[in-house]
């Protein structure tokens, strides 16, 4: 007995080791951590269970077997954040750079099967080189197997991803179906292909961190929702994202008591707007200034930052906010800004997160760059994410909200529960100056004065339509409040909203131009 306890000991101790000594110095001079280090600032102190450590490969071609780790390369299992269930894997980049086989795959299926029947969120960690080649269509199965996954557990479960390393091939295509990515600077890397391919193919000598850096992928192609300075910051990250987060679509998210006071008012609102209505102003102020202590989890900081999206506490219950930016662009909408803020909204409805939304628009982004891109079909993914989401919606808008932005950004018509304006705000088909041009052209160019002439219509057009009261007296907008206590106002209609129930009619899917 004494022998077989003394055998398994020794099996576990091998296990944690990886792909040794050797390859975890190497992992650490990259400034990375190991796959169960990371697991164990990622998970609450003492609460790992591990599954499969003793699986190993099943592979023979180009001498592979010569190699059969235990573990097979990632890490699996559950655990507690907070006291609430995760399931987890965390590859290990140390034996055969966390490559996949078909063993890999199958642990990591069988942590997603159990994580989807008792409905708590999966957590990969990823640092991986993608399929293992020396197991061929085997372990691209594998993938196959975790895509599929992924895609069925998709609004059931939240599925975050980290990148934690250089992850090619495979290895992205399974983060980029979850929820989330988180990126490390400097050590993490996305791509379909590495850059020897990319010069072999289209000739271009570009680096790692170019291709697919942390910085490029949170700036330019948006595949990344956070970047993060280094390991123990990502994983810190990963558990606040996860604080607001109900464990499945079941269930609502978590309630926390801020201690913030939800009557608590804010004089500085009633003068953050600009006399001038071409003046930019930071929306990000509002959303500090009115949610629970001013704390904010942004999500896709970097990208479209026309547009602000994230999470943040009203009298302790979860709330996705969505708001213009008037400092960037002037809050225009365009193609990123409006996949964006579609992405996030379907998350929030997907997971019954109340959506709050700040709305200063001056319109959609005109111009032969947006529309041959396609601005149609991205604007209408914004306008169908508000129209199917059931969650209690509550809109202010601040300022301008202008034409088919005014109808996208949650109104009344588009099942909008609550919609306040500030005094502010601005209600019309278009801007005063576009406006007038177009109704007036023909008197503004007959005239001997068109300056001065012009300047006159569009104060009669500001006169008439530039405030909230046209459209409050047609219900469109159910009260102009005062902006300090846009904060107590929010709370109320949330607890108002706090049993809503509404559906949408039955069908195997919807059809959002994608
Ligand atoms: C088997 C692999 C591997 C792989 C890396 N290794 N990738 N083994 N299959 N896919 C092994 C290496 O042989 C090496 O083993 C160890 O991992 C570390 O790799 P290095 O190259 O030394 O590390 P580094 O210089 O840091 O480069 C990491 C890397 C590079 C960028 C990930 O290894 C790389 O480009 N790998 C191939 C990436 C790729 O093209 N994958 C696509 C597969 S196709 P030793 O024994 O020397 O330590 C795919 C399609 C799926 O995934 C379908 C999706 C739809």
């Amino acid at each position: 007995m004494k022998n077989t306890i003394e055998y398994l000991l020794k099996l576990r101790e091998e296990a944690k080791l990886g792909g040794g000594h050797k390859k975890i110095e190497e992992q650490h001079k990259k400034g990375k951590l190991t796959a169960r280090e990371r697991l164990e600032i990622l998970l609450d102190e003492g609460s790992f269970q591990e599954i499969d450590m003793f699986v190993r490969h099943r592979a023979h071609d180009f001498g592979v077997d010569k190699s059969r780790p235990l573990g097979d390369g990632v890490v699996t299992g559950y655990g507690t954040i907070d006291g609430r269930l995760v399931f987890v894997f965390s590859q290990d980049f140390t034996v055969f750079g966390g490559s996949l086989s078909e063993a890999h795959a199958e642990k990591i299926c069988k942590i997603m099967d159990l994580a989807m029947k008792v409905g708590a969120p999966v957590i990969g960690l990823n640092d991986s080189g993608g399929a293992r080649i020396q197991e061929g269509v085997a372990s691209l199965g594998g993938y196959a197997e975790i895509f599929l996954r992924n895609t069925l557990a998709s609004g059931v479960i939240p599925q975050i991803s980290a990148i934690m390393g250089p992850c090619a091939g495979g290895a992205v295509y399974s983060p980029a179906i979850t929820d989330f990515i988180f990126m490390v600077k400097n050590t993490s890397y996305m791509f379909v292909t590495g850059p020897n391919v990319v010069k072999t193919v289209t000739h271009e000598d570009v680096t790692f961190e170019e291709l697919g850096g942390a910085m490029v992928h949170a700036t330019k192609s948006g595949v990344a929702h956070f970047v993060c300075e280094n390991d123990v910051e990502c994983l810190m990250h990963i558990r606040k994202l996860l604080s607001y987060l109900p464990s499945n679509n079941m269930e609502d998210p978590p309630r926390i008591e801020t201690g913030d006071d939800p009557n608590r008012e804010d004089p500085k609102l009633d003068s953050i707007i600009p006399d001038n209505p071409n003046k930019p102003y930071d929306m990000k102020e509002i959303i500090l200034s009115i949610v629970d202590n001013g704390e904010f989890l942004e999500v896709h900081e970097y990208f479209a930052q026309n547009i602000i999206c994230g999470f943040a506490r009203l009298d302790g219950y979860s709330v996705g906010i969505v708001a213009n930016q008037p400092a960037v662009l002037a809050g225009v909408l365009d193609i990123d800004a409006s996949v964006k803020a579609a992405r996030f909204v379907r998350f929030c409805d997907a997971f019954n997160i109340p959506i709050i939304t700040f709305v200063d628009v001056p319109g959609f982004m005109p111009g032969t760059d947006q529309e041959w891109r396609g601005i149609i079909r991205h604007g209408a993914k914004l306008l169908y994410a508000y129209c199917e989401a059931t969650v209690p919606k509550v809109t202010v808008i601040t300022r301008k909200a202008y034409g088919g932005a005014y109808d996208v950004m949650s109104s009344k018509h588009i099942r909008g529960d609550i919609n306040y304006a500030w005094p502010t705000a601005e209600i019309a088909v278009m801007g005063p100056k576009g406006a007038v041009e177009i109704i007036f052209k023909k008197e503004i160019e007959k005239s001997e004065n068109p300056d001065e002439l012009e300047e006159k219509l569009i104060q009669e057009y500001r006169d008439k339509f530039a405030h909230p009261y046209i459209a409050a007296e047609r219900g469109f907008i159910d009260d102009v409040i005062e902006p300090r206590k846009t904060r107590q106002m929010l709370i109320k209609a949330l607890k108002m909203l706090e049993n809503k129930v509404d559906t949408n009619p039955k069908k195997k899917h919807g059809n959002i131009p994608l």
